[in-house]
């Protein structure tokens, strides 16, 4: 079964919004197999945006991403890396469509919210990355 990576960023517990991602997530029907709150150190974030390393914003991303708790989580389903990624948006929350989590809650691209694996082998690279095997569940919801 497909697996990808989702990260509430600072904004998004510090405005309280880690309930409606969630549920976002839950009542589409995809399967939460991890969940972690963390507050993330600066290699973590450097290995993360690892791929950012030359763009001019990388060291604020890295500063905000560090600068207060997330939520890390892994979430199963058909088809769930691309699924997550249109129910996120865009990445600038000012042009993601209405309808999306960004586009909803989100004005600024340095402050959007959500982190969404965008293809298999992120998403098992970053998987990896913030989880470790035994930290992830494997069930399947009796539906
Ligand atoms: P994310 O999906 O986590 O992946 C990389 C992040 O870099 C992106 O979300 C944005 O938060 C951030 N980002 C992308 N472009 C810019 C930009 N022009 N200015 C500041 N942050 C950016």
């Amino acid at each position: 079964m497909e697996r990808t990576f989702l990260a509430i960023k600072p904004d998004g517990v510090q405005r309280g919004l880690v309930g409606e991602i969630i549920r976002r997530f839950e009542t589409k029907g995809f399967t939460l197999v991890g969940l972690k709150f963390l507050k993330p150190s600066q290699e973590l974030a450097e290995q993360h945006y690892a791929v950012h390393r030359q763009r001019p914003f990388f060291a604020g991303l890295v500063e905000f991403i560090t600068s207060g708790p997330v939520v890390a989580m892994v979430w199963e389903g058909d088809g769930v890396i691309a699924a997550a990624r249109k129910m996120i948006g865009a990445t600038n929350p000012l042009t993601a469509e209405p309808g999306t989590i960004r586009g909803d809650l989100g004005i600024n691209i340095g402050r959007n919210i959500i982190h969404g694996s965008d293809a298999p082998e992120t998403a098992k690279s970053e998987i990896g990355l913030w989880f470790k095997e035994e930290e992830l569940v494997n069930w399947q919801p009796h539906l």
